[in-house]
């Protein structure tokens, strides 16, 4: 008896763990995966995705996951699912800007435009 309370507290205990880490994922830092950049001249740049878009109070994800066609941008669709780098790559072509400069217009082009947020390399690439 005694070792099967002991059994399921344990379980109690895992259960929350895992109940608890499931809903602090919700404000995690994202790292923006750099490998694809073959030397990574930077650390990789982070922000709290979900957090981030709540507090600039951007509604629509395709204001950074977009999908165009034929140059038009598609407003009821985005590219969620798609990393940046499976459409832009190391340089550019046609008129998709190359992978770093897609970044550094969409992130700190808005942060120019609203005059709020960061511009300042270490303020993104954070040690
Ligand atoms: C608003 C955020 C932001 C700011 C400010 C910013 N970057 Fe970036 N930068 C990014 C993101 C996002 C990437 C995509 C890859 C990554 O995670 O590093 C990137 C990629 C890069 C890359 C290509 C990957 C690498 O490490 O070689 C370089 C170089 C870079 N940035 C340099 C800079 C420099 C220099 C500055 C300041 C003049 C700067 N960045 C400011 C967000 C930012
Ligand atoms: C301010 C720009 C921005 C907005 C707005 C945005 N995202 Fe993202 N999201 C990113 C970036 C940057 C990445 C990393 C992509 C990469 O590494 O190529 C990402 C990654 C993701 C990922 C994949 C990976 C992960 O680790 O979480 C999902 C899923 C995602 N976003 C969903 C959404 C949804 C759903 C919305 C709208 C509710 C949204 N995003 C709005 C910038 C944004
Ligand atoms: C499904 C493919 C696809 C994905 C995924 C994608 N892009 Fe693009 N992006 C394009 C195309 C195509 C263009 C060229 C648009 C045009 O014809 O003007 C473009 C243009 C851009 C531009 C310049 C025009 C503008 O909107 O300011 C920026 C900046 C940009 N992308 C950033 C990003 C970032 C950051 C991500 C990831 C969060 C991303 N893109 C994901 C296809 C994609
Ligand atoms: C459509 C506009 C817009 C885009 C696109 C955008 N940001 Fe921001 N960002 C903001 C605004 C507005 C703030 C200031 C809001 C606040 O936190 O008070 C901000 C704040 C930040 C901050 C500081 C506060 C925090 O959340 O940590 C970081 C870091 C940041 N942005 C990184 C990024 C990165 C990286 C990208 C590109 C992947 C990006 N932003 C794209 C509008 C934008």
């Amino acid at each position: 008896m005694q070792k099967l309370c002991v059994y399921m507290s344990a379980a109690l205990i895992i259960s929350s763990l895992i109940f608890m880490s499931a809903h602090s994922q919700e404000d995690e830092m994202l790292i923006v995966d750099n490998k694809v950049f073959e030397n990574p001249q930077r650390p990789a740049a982070a922000f709290k995705h979900d957090e981030h878009n709540e507090n600039a109070a951007i509604e629509e994800c395709n204001i950074c996951h977009h999908i165009y066609k034929d140059g038009k941008l598609l407003e009821d669709e985005s590219s969620e699912d798609q990393l940046c780098s499976e459409c832009h790559n190391l340089t550019a072509s046609y008129n998709q800007p190359a992978l770093r400069k897609a970044f550094h217009i969409n992130c700190k082009g808005c942060h120019k435009k609203n005059g709020d947020g960061p511009i300042m390399c270490g303020e993104c690439h954070k040690k």
